[in-house]
């Protein structure tokens, strides 16, 4: 801890830009994409591996969250990351692990995961303000995949005043459509072989959109989903994208992203999709 924070502080005093990824570790090419363009883009970069146990709202969620410390360093120090920061949960909730304060996430916190995970986006503010507390980024990077954790990150970054850039980088997706995710490990043969469905719904469901009601596309992909053995979906929401909250037309938001959420077996895979976006012309 004093190591990072004196090596952050010589960073500061020497002008280097820093880049930081927060990560929860058991690291795949999803990551490595993000490290890459930190890297790239910053005089230093500084990657956390840390599971954080205040946004599990599921004890057996965090007993079984894939841990592989040896693996990530590796990867770690291949991809050229300048520091690697791996604290304790005691380094970083020394005063233990209640929530401190109530952070101000807005609305974009309380539908789907915010819904389906109390306290999960809570758990994710306070740790990834504790965590730019000690890295004092310029830019953090985080992933689309999580499309709405991004949403409330920059929410709590607007009420605590906390001056960073937060890049947003897409999806890394296997060769079969699945998005890369740590939770992909927990997955059997027939799960695995199974999970790729959820990208090729969401591909239909562009398609289908086309000449479809909103209301009409998102049940067509739950019905697809519900239907294939062994897979439920918890829920699947065409939202505007810029807050996070359902629409009703396509004509009602210039950004419109369906965000999914589905077990697979016992795993809780997420992926979202992005139905349009007239800002990105
Ligand atoms: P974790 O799930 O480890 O993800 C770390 C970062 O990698 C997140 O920004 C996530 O969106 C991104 N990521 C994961 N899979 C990806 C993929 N297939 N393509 C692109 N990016 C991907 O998200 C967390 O950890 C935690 O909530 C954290 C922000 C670290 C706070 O504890």
């Amino acid at each position: 801890m004093g190591d990072l924070e004196s090596f952050i502080s010589q960073c500061k005093n020497n002008g280097k830009s820093i880049g930081f990824v927060p990560t929860m570790g058991a690291l795949h090419a999803g990551h490595l994409s993000l490290v890459e363009r930190c890297v790239a883009e910053n005089d230093v970069a500084v990657v956390s591996v840390f599971v954080n146990p205040t946004q599990f709202n599921n004890p057996d969620d965090l007993a079984t969250y894939p841990r592989d410390p040896e693996g990530d360093s590796r990867l770690l120090a291949k991809a050229g990351v300048t520091a690697v920061f791996l604290p304790e949960v005691g380094d970083i909730y020394p005063d233990g692990t209640g929530r401190d304060h109530d952070y101000e996430l807005g609305t974009a916190a309380e539908v789907m995961e915010g819904k389906y995970r109390p306290g999960h986006f809570q758990g994710v503010a306070q740790v990834v303000s504790r965590l730019f507390a000690l890295v004092r980024p310029d830019r953090a990077y985080f992933g689309e995949k999580d499309f709405q954790q991004i949403a409330v990150i920059r929410n709590m970054v607007a009420a605590e005043g906390i001056d960073v850039s937060i890049v947003p980088c897409p999806i890394k997706r296997a060769n079969d459509g699945l998005a890369l995710s740590s939770r992909n490990a927990l997955l059997d043969e027939e799960q695995r072989a199974n999970a790729p469905e959820i990208h090729r719904a969401l591909l239909d469901s562009q398609a289908y959109a086309l000449n479809h009601s909103v209301d009409a596309t998102r049940r067509s992909v739950i019905e697809y989903l519900d239907a294939i053995p062994g897979m439920r979906v918890e829920y699947f929401e065409i939202v505007d994208a810029r807050t996070l909250l359902p629409v009703e037309d396509w004509a009602e938001a210039p950004w419109i992203v369906g965000c999914i959420t589905v077990y697979c077996g016992p795993v809780r895979l997420i992926d979202n999709i992005t139905f349009k976006n007239e800002l990105d012309k």
